[in-house]
């Protein structure tokens, strides 16, 4: 039976921005996405029968229709019925070294990896934008766990632009194991608190343009300017996530204060990454924050910036 290992890179935020209400219900946005290399890793393989199974080391990890790789093959199944009658189901195995819930779209890079490698066990030739058109059914930021590298996002996250590649930059990410945040709770704790700064309308998201904040990011990545780039980090959803989570309040201002360069919570958090010039930077300074918070419950990893998204090897 033919069968694809696919790497699947999870994300972080340089940039959160939120600027109003969508008619969707969604929230408008724009974001800078980075991938790094921190990933899962994906076995997918034709089983021959009619059958989606799914597999993963971790029992808490759904196995069912609510993990968003199996609503991937399901996706697949529905939009091409004579290739999956033709092929038959899938076995996919997930190997998971991305934390859930945590800020870093691990399920959705996941996802994306059994859109990719369906397309490849079905002979769909399917391009990466007809790619990145179904995997948007299934979530804002799969899209983006396609193509990866840097880019940045609007709309509900879907609309992609590349921007240069920062992989030659290091990163240490920080999570306490026994904390998850839903990111449909941060979007709507938000909304109850700060909708009245909203942008509202299709008029008013065009005249509001002069609240978007991103610009100076943006150009700061073109022109590979790390100091810039740590000190324009952004995210809106850390307003609602911090006063809510006292020991990420604590462990960003800690990283801050050990630095890297630039500290921020990813996505709907609960991680945490600062930003660093080289590795040894970044393993001192891993060093330096697992003596200071002393917490057995404190994940750390030191990965970097990568330019890619999903890779088939
Ligand atoms: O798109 P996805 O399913 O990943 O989004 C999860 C939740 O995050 C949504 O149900 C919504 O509550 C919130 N969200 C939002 N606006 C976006 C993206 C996500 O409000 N642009």
């Amino acid at each position: 039976m033919q069968s694809y290992t696919i790497i699947a890179p999870a994300k972080i935020n340089l940039y959160l921005e939120i600027l109003g209400d969508r008619p969707d219900g969604y929230h408008q946005l724009v974001m800078i996405l980075q991938s790094i290399e921190l990933a899962d890793k994906i076995e997918i393989s034709a089983n021959g029968i009619d059958a989606i199974r799914l597999h993963c080391q971790y029992p808490e990890v759904p196995t069912d229709q609510s993990n968003l790789a199996y609503k991937a093959a399901l996706l697949m199944k529905k939009e091409f019925p004579r290739d999956a009658a033709n092929y038959g189901g899938v076995d996919i195995s997930i190997e998971k070294h991305i934390p859930v819930a945590a800020g870093l779209a691990g399920g959705s890079s996941d996802c994306a990896a059994v859109l990719v490698g369906i397309n490849l066990l079905w002979n769909l030739g399917l391009t990466v934008p007809e790619l990145q058109r179904l995997a948007a059914r299934l979530g804002s930021d799969i899209p983006f766990c396609i193509s990866g590298g840097t880019a940045i996002a609007t709309g509900r996250g879907e609309e992609l632009a590349p921007l240069a590649d920062l992989d030659h930059i290091w990163v240490v990410i920080a999570k306490y194991r026994s904390l998850a945040v839903s990111t449909a709770w941060a979007y709507n704790t938000y909304r109850q608190k700060f909708s009245s700064l909203y942008i509202s309308g299709e008029k008013g998201f065009t005249k509001g343009n002069h609240r978007v904040h991103s610009g100076p990011l943006v150009q700061s990545i073109m022109v590979k300017d790390e100091k810039a780039i740590c000190k324009l980090l952004h995210n809106d959803l850390e307003k609602v996530v911090l006063p809510e989570h006292s020991p990420v309040k604590h462990l960003r201002k800690v990283m801050t204060n050990i630095g890297g360069h630039g500290t921020m919570m990813s996505g709907s958090g609960p991680t945490v990454f600062t930003l660093c010039e080289s590795q040894i930077q970044a393993e001192t300074i891993k060093e330096q924050i697992a003596t200071t918070i002393k917490d057995a419950d404190l994940d750390l990893w030191v990965t970097k910036l990568c330019s890619h998204g999903i890779i088939v090897v």
